[in-house]
């Protein structure tokens, strides 16, 4: 089979719409450089139309945020029996929702920071003080607030004191209508992408970040040279091992397709903690997953215009 017609589906409405854009663009230049013929294609009013007008081979999609990430446009991409790299709808919508996917990896066997998880209604009916000093008291401190859906760390921060929790929901709270409140871990955090090549899940090499100040947030992940990546992670060959367990396990308890990207901390004494799994990577020159490729002498290109023809098949 060859690819006559590929569509690269990027932006999309979210707060990540930029970060997708750079990549989308990555990938339609790697696919290209393979003879790929690639649209770009936003994900706006005319895409129902032009994918149906002019069917394509195949989608790459490489949307962020909600809409790419919970599985809605998959969905349609089903409805209109397109194939298209990447998870079903029904496994994003599990691994998107972190406290879900916790849960289920958890169940799996990894370890993951305890947590609540917290809706803004019941923060505010429940009287926020009272539940704040629940949360403290059962998880301990220092504690990690992000969204229970989202990327790019928007909405996230570390809470040292009991009385920066509050400050910490609220600004989480602008980002989403739920907040997780973990565990602190520390330890080093690695990226491992996972890659299904005939079929069957394998981890590439760990990518360590080491994030200036320690914390790795929106400006430190998009703005090159803000962060330092280490390739292979500076880990035990031992904690190596399990982190890239931990990723496939993940990747497979969670009925996820094709590609993956798991988030751990490993701590000091080499256990591994699952974070988050993302269905859509970032692609862009910074992310990881194009790190992790380049670390396992593959070509992007290459392993994108695989995973197309494994979708024809
Ligand atoms: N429990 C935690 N302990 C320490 N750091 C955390 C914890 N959870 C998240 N982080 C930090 O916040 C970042 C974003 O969290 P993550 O769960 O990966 O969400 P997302 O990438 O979707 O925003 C991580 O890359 C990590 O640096
Ligand atoms: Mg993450």
């Amino acid at each position: 089979m060859e690819l006559g017609h590929v569509v690269v589906l990027a932006g999309g409405l979210s707060y990540e719409r930029e970060v997708s854009l750079r990549s989308g663009r990555r990938v339609a230049e790697a696919l290209r450089s393979r003879g790929v013929p690639v649209e770009l294609r936003d994900a706006d009013a005319t895409l129902l139309d032009s994918l149906t007008d002019d069917p394509p081979d195949a989608v790459f999609p490489v949307l962020h945020g909600a809409a790419g990430e919970d599985g809605s446009i998959r969905d349609i991409l089903e409805l209109l029996d397109v194939p298209y790299v990447g998870a079903r709808p029904d496994a994003c919508r599990v691994a998107w929702d972190k406290p879900t996917a916790k849960a289920v990896v958890r169940r799996a066997g990894l370890h993951t920071p305890d947590s609540v998880a917290l809706p803004k209604e019941v923060f505010h009916d429940l009287g926020a003080t009272a539940v704040l000093d629940r949360i403290v008291h059962r998880l301990g401190l220092p504690l990690f607030v992000k969204p229970t859906r989202g990327g790019s760390a928007l909405g996230a921060s570390v809470v040292h004191e009991a009385s920066g929790l509050s400050a910490a929901m609220v600004g989480c709270f602008g980002y989403g209508d739920a907040a997780l409140v973990e565990r602190h871990v520390s330890g080093t955090e690695i990226a491992v992408s996972v890659i299904e090549r005939d079929g069957a899940p394998e981890a590439l090499p760990p990518v360590e970040i080491v994030a200036p100040n320690g914390r790795y947030d929106y400006t430190a992940r998009y703005d090159a040279g803000e962060t330092e990546f280490v390739t292979p992670a500076r880990l035990t060959p031992e904690a190596a091992e399990r982190a890239s367990a931990a990723a496939v396990t993940a990747h497979r308890a969670l009925g996820l397709r094709d590609l993956s990207r798991t988030d751990l901390i490993v701590d000091e004494h080499g256990d591994v903690h699952f974070l988050e799994v993302n269905v859509a990577p970032g692609m862009t020159e910074t992310s990881l997953l194009p790190r992790a490729v380049s670390a396992a002498a593959l070509d992007l290109g290459t392993l994108c215009q695989d995973l197309l023809l494994a979708r024809l098949s």
